[in-house]
């Protein structure tokens, strides 16, 4: 069975952008694949998190892996930091990883612009991220458009070790959806809709409630046209509703378009808030009775234990071929 391995930093609420982009491929994969899903908490404390807020986050993503469907017998739901091999194959990655393709990362570049004090965590970040993937020999890595460019990364940096210490990487290969792998922000269709973003109304939370829903698309910037039409160089904010549509109800963009054929805006966006909400009212619903029911921990234990034996088999065939005295 072929591997599929992905993750999610809890360094905020999820977003729907996060849903679309990953997590219902996540669900879908499950069924015919060798699953692991992470909350990648290592790579979150890579920008300033507080202590409790990180806690919470991560149970939060964890509940909602479940919550959208990943059943934890059929996949590893866990925690990075549980499963220690991670940060150890993590550094022996970095030493593999050249300056100039860590400076080229424009996810790097992005998140450094404009600060002074960068943690060199967030410079090293995608050689933690190559051993992620690595360290189970996966087949297929289902993330949105921005994550790219590190699995480029991650393919280049397989082959080196291979090349260096003898055949041991599977070469992954990235999943990415054409419709929604990069869902952009309600007020600016020219940024990524992101959990960190410090505006709450330009993106959709998949905690928000109903109302905070409906309040939110239907405020959401278009143009000054009629036509809801998928045109992302000439209409990006209808173009990017329209992905939203697509991806929370399972349509395809013709069918959308065809749906909304010679209406307006403002009923289009209903359509779109109402999808929305018919999506994640009941992943909320499930979302609080995982997190009332005190199962979770148990949960993640689980995931982690199972998830370890492949990584530590990995880690441990790596230290072998590099030199290390086991
Ligand atoms: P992160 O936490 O930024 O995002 C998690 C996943 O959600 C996708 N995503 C989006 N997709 C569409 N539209 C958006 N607006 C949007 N925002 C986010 C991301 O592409 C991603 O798939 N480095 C990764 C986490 C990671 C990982 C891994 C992923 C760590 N190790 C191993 C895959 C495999 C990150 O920061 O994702």
């Amino acid at each position: 069975m072929k591997k599929v391995l992905s993750g999610i930093q809890p360094s905020g609420q999820l977003t729907l952008g996060n849903y679309i982009g990953a997590i219902r491929n996540f669900v879908e994969l499950q069924h015919s694949h060798e699953c692991y899903f992470m909350v990648v908490d290592l790579h979150a404390v890579t920008t300033p998190q507080e202590p409790e807020a990180l806690r919470e986050n991560s149970a939060s993503v964890a509940a909602l892996y479940l919550a959208s469907g990943i059943d934890p017998q059929k996949a590893s739901v866990y925690l990075q930091s549980h499963v220690p091999a991670h940060a150890e194959l993590g550094w022996l990655m970095t030493t593999l990883t050249y300056m100039g393709e860590l400076e080229r990362m424009t996810q790097f570049k992005d998140k450094s612009a404009g600060k002074s004090s960068i943690g060199s965590g967030l410079f090293v970040y995608p050689a933690l991220m190559v051993a992620d993937i690595l360290a189970y020999n996966t087949d297929l890595v289902p993330v949105g458009d921005d994550q790219k460019q590190h699995l480029e990364l991650t393919r280049d940096l397989a082959q080196r070790f291979n090349q260096r210490f003898g055949d041991l990487f599977t070469v992954p290969e990235p999943y990415i959806q054409k419709v929604g792998a990069r869902i952009m922000s309600l007020d600016d269709a020219s940024s990524k809709m992101s959990k960190s973003s410090p505006n709450p109304a330009s993106f959709i939370s998949m905690l928000d409630a109903p109302d905070v829903i409906r309040k939110k698309i239907s405020r959401a910037t278009t143009d000054s046209g009629r036509e809801v039409k998928f045109d992302p160089a000439n209409k990006p904010e209808i173009s990017n509703l329209m992905s939203i549509y697509a991806g929370c109800s399972g349509l395809s963009l013709q069918e959308v378009e065809a749906k909304y054929e010679g209406e307006g805006y403002g009923a289009f966006k209903k359509g779109v808030a109402e999808a929305v909400v018919s999506l994640l009212e009941p992943i909320q619903q499930r979302y609080y009775e995982i997190r009332e029911s005190g199962q979770l921990d148990a949960i993640l234990a689980q995931g982690a234990e199972k998830a370890a034996v492949t990584a530590n088999a990995t880690l441990r065939e790596v230290k072998q071929r590099m030199g290390f005295r086991l």
